[in-house]
């Protein structure tokens, strides 16, 4: 393994600047959301590493007590962790560190949050589906030329809608650009919402 490059992952050339950094759900891996990222932009280059946390043998991005109650602490870490390993990567892969667009689900968004919250120089924007406050920050960073776009559902049973809100009142309170969009669906993504969230992501380049 090259120096930095600490984490399991799956890399994708792209042909153009941007580059996806793809975080997956518990259980999930870094093979997961390579369908979704070319999806959503055919031609960004593609990050994707797998959370070295594991759950029952299910990898995640950090540490959790219970469903929706996190180990904050061991969340900063993997959070500073994953966004050192994200600037390794992009010298060793030569990617544009201003143009990482993260997409995250559910554990992944929630560290793809963290990571706007705390190492924000990481991320130029981001597409979070089934998000929630992974937590609040001593000191709130400057988001002011960050984009987010959030997916939740109504009737998701494991991140409430109120929570979600939260989320965007926090990123907005820090200066982000946040669009929240509401679909009817559970913790599933829906083809709908992917749709949208590419439409979102490709008009405003
Ligand atoms: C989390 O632990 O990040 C959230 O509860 C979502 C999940 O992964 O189930």
């Amino acid at each position: 393994m090259k120096p930095g490059l600490d984490f399991a992952h799956e890399f994708v050339p792209g042909s153009s600047k941007r580059t996806l950094l793809l975080l997956h759900g518990t259980g999930g891996n870094e093979h997961d959301l390579v369908p979704l990222g070319r999806e959503i932009d055919p031609t960004a280059a593609i990050l994707s590493p797998r959370g070295k946390v594991l759950e029952n043998g299910m990898p995640r991005f950090f540490r959790r007590l219970a469903e929706g109650i996190f180990d904050e602490e061991d969340l900063k870490r993997r959070t500073h962790e994953l966004a050192d390993f994200v600037g390794a990567a992009a010298k060793h892969y030569e990617l544009a560190p201003d143009q990482i667009v993260v997409i995250g689900y559910s554990n992944g968004a929630n560290i793809a949050a963290s990571l706007l919250l705390l190492r924000p120089e990481t991320l130029r924007a981001a597409i979070l589906f089934r998000a929630m406050v992974p937590l609040v920050p001593e000191k709130l960073p400057d988001l002011s030329s960050a984009r987010v776009w959030i997916g939740a559902g109504n009737r998701d049973p494991i991140i409430p809608t109120s929570e979600t809100q939260r989320l965007v009142e926090l990123l907005r309170g820090a200066g982000a650009d946040v669009t929240i969009r509401f679909f009817d669906a559970d913790h599933n993504l829906t083809n709908n919402e992917i749709e949208i969230a590419r439409d979102w992501l490709m008009n405003w380049q």
